[in-house]
C-alpha cells in the first residue's frame, strides 16, 4: 500500500504525505484517482473454482429456502463474483427468487459491473455452460451478460469500514478484501456480518481470510472458507 501511495505521490510531483492529503481533500478528481489506485480491483469469474464446488454441493442446500435466497456480495469489484453467483443459483432456483445485493467502495468498478460487459479473457475461468447460456457476443473482443441475470443483482456503493450494514441475508460472500484490513477492523467486520445474516446464514470468505477465533465473532466453521452464524 505504501509503495502504491508513494508512486502516486511521485507521479503527481508532490513533496510529501501532508501535501498529498491536502490535495485529495480539496480536489475531487485527485481523490477519485487515489481511490482507484489504492483499491485493488482484481477479480475474475469463478475465482478459485474448488470453492464454488463446495458452495454448490454443500452450502446451497443449507441456505436456499422455499421463497428463494438473499445474498450479499460485499466488495464485489467489477461484478464477476455476483454474476457468477447469479448463474450458479439459476441452476437451482427460478431467477425471480434470486436476490443479490453487490457492493463496493469504488464507484468506477461499480459502473463496469453494472454494464455487464467483459472481455473474453476475464471469462476464461467460467464453465463453458454458463458462458454459452448467459453471454452474448458484443464484438470481436467483448461479451455482455444477459438481462435476466443482470436483473437479479442490485449494485450499490458501500464502505465495509464505515457504513451501516444491510441485513436479512442468507449468504454473505466477501472475498479477497479483508486481507487488506487490520485484525481489529476484520473482527469488527465479522461481527457486523454476523448481525447482517439470518439465523443459520453462511459467510463465505476468500482463501487467505480464515477467521482465527470464529466463536468469538459468532460463527462456527463448516468447511474451508465457509462459516455458519451461531
Ligand atoms: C481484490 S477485489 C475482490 C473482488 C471479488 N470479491 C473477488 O474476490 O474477486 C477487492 C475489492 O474490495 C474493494 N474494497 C476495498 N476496500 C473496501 C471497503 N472498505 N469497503 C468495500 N469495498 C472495499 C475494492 O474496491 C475492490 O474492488
Amino acid at each position: 500500500m505504501k509503495r502504491r501511495i508513494d508512486s502516486l505521490i511521485m507521479r503527481n510531483r508532490i513533496s510529501g504525505y501532508s501535501e498529498y492529503v491536502n490535495l485529495i481533500r480539496e480536489n475531487k478528481e485527485k481523490y477519485d484517482e487515489f481511490m482507484g489506485y489504492i483499491t485493488i480491483n482484481v477479480s475474475e469469474f469463478w475465482r478459485n473454482a474448488d470453492q464454488w464446488t463446495i458452495l454448490e454441493n454443500k452450502i446451497l442446500p443449507m441456505v436456499i429456502k422455499d421463497n428463494g435466497i438473499k445474498v450479499w456480495s460485499a466488495a464485489c469489484s467489477t461484478g464477476d463474483e455476483p454474476y457468477s453467483l447469479a448463474m450458479l443459483l439459476a441452476d437451482h432456483l427460478p431467477i425471480s427468487k434470486i436476490r443479490i445485493m453487490a457492493t463496493d467502495l469504488d464507484k468506477q468498478v461499480l459502473l463496469k459491473a453494472k454494464s455487464g460487459i467483459y472481455s473474453e479473457k476475464s471469462l476464461a475461468g467460467l464453465p463453458a455452460r454458463y458462458r454459452n447460456k448467459y453471454f452474448v457476443r458484443k464484438n470481436d473482443s467483448s461479451f455482455e451478460i444477459v438481462g435476466d441475470i443482470k436483473r437479479c443483482i442490485t449494485f450499490k456503493e458501500h464502505d465495509l469500514l464505515n457504513a451501516n450494514y444491510p441485513s436479512c441475508f442468507d449468504l454473505i460472500v466477501c472475498r479477497n478484501v479483508l486481507i487488506y484490513f487490520t485484525d481489529e477492523a476484520k473482527t469488527a467486520v465479522f461481527k457486523r456480518f454476523n448481525r447482517s445474516l439470518n439465523d443459520g446464514g453462511i459467510l463465505f470468505l476468500g482463501s487467505t481470510e480464515q477467521i482465527l477465533y470464529p466463536k468469538e465473532v459468532g460463527f462456527a466453521p463448516i468447511s474451508s472458507f465457509f462459516y455458519k452464524k451461531l
